[in-house]
């Protein structure tokens, strides 16, 4: 494997404000941590130990209250909003816990979407074939959201995640409303799809047999990245 980070966080820290109160509550609280191109990395803790704050201040969905996220060696807070808005489209996928799917469009449509905004349309809709062939929905394109399982669902979202040919693809417990079945298909399909694109995954999971079947696992714990489990 390359050692190439193409993520990296510095002392990320991320603090709330609770409702009214002046107390602040903080959730991260000085995280480094490099991600290597190419890397299965899973990230476990308790439920509201911080895992989605974390996920999404390394897409650059929020902001860090101390601290910084360099993807591809950029800074999140270097850009504008629309600078941000193609830098992520460009560099990252996210596949969430609930598809996101958009309901009115069919799975081809929506494998489509990243790249009608990214302004790549003729290709993007080549690409998203082939995604869709690859991840076993060759007979399904145009079938909408409702019309599919609930793991077509899913192997949809992980086609448009990958639909821009980003370096990391970001996924906040994305096997965590299927089946074990479905969910084992799934993580194969991730495996594989890592082996052939050498795309970076972060994968947020409850489940200690999926985080073993990945690269490293590292355990947020109180705010703080724990001892790597293997
Ligand atoms: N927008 C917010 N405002 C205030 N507190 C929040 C907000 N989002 C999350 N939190 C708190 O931060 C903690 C971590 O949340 P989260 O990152 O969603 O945890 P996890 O994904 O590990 O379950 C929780 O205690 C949660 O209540
Ligand atoms: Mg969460």
């Amino acid at each position: 494997m390359t050692s190439k980070a193409i993520l990296t966080t510095t002392n990320l820290q991320r603090d709330y404000q609770q409702g009214d109160s002046t107390d602040v509550l903080r959730v991260i609280k000085g995280i480094d941590l490099e991600i290597m191109q190419g890397e299965k990395l899973a990230i476990v803790g308790v439920s509201g130990s911080g895992k989605s704050t974390l996920l999404n201040l390394m897409g650059g969905l929020d902001d860090p209250t101390q601290g910084s996220v360099t993807l591809n060696g950029k800074q999140w807070s270097d850009l504008d909003p629309t600078q941000r808005a193609a830098w992520r489209n460009q560099h990252i996928g996210f596949v969430y816990q609930f598809h996101h799917l958009l309901d009115e469009f069919s799975a081809l449509e929506n494998v489509c979407l990243p790249s009608l905004i990214g302004g790549d349309t003729k290709l993007g809709e080549a690409y998203a074939k082939e995604l869709l062939e690859r991840v076993g929905l060759a007979e399904r394109l145009h079938h909408r959201p409702s019309e599919l399982s609930g793991g077509e669902r899913q192997r949809v979202a992980i086609a448009r995640a990958l639909v821009r040919k980003p370096s990391l693809v970001l996924m906040d417990e994305p096997t965590g409303n299927l089946d074990p079945k479905t969910a084992e298909s799934v993580l194969k399909l991730l495996i594989a799809l890592n082996k052939e694109l050498n795309i970076s995954f972060v994968v947020v999971t409850h489940d200690p047999q999926i985080a073993k079947r990945l690269d490293r696992t590292i355990s947020l714990v109180d705010g703080v990245l724990g001892q790597d489990v293997d």
